[in-house]
């Protein structure tokens, strides 16, 4: 596994008629898609998310406008501006995640490895800071 979040930049079929990206589940991301859903009608400037998976892997794709993600996973924060439909974001797991939607034409395409599961996510940031300490004191712990 590359780093987490990880920046893909898909091959664009460019011609005089416009352009193409394809994409194929583990071929050009790291796995099968078994779900797409997409963000769509946003207001300028709203910002989403604020939650972190357990263990999904996702992709996230600004086939439209500009959205700024920013992440914080192992106590970094990170920041990434999808401002392009070549561009895909890949998070794995448990990385607290915020999608600004910057322009209101801005559409978020999503691909996740399992279909949608509650029970996955964490909505309370405190909640993930402590899954974040115990698998570090756990990492730290198996090194000693
Ligand atoms: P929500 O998780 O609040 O969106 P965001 O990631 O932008 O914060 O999801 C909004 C609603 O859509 C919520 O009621 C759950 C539902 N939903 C599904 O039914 N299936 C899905 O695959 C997703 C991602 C959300």
């Amino acid at each position: 596994m590359k780093e987490n979040p990880h920046l893909i930049i898909f091959n664009e079929n460019k011609d005089t008629r416009g352009c193409l990206v394809a994409i194929e589940g583990g071929n050009n991301i790291p796995f099968e898609i078994a779900r797409v859903y997409y963000i769509y009608n946003t207001p300028q400037n709203i910002e989403r998310g604020f939650h972190a998976h357990r263990n999904l892997m996702q992709v996230l794709i600004a086939v439209n406008g500009i959205i700024e993600v920013t992440c914080e996973y192992h106590g970094q924060k990170s920041f990434y501006l999808l401002d392009s439909p070549k561009k895909g974001l890949l998070l794995s797991g448990l990385v607290w995640r915020t999608m600004k939607f910057v322009s209101d034409d801005s559409i978020l395409m999503v691909l996740a490895d399992t279909y949608y599961d509650e029970s996955d996510y964490v909505r309370n940031y405190n909640d993930f800071i402590t899954l974040e300490q115990n698998f570090l004191s756990g990492f730290l712990h198996e090194r000693a």
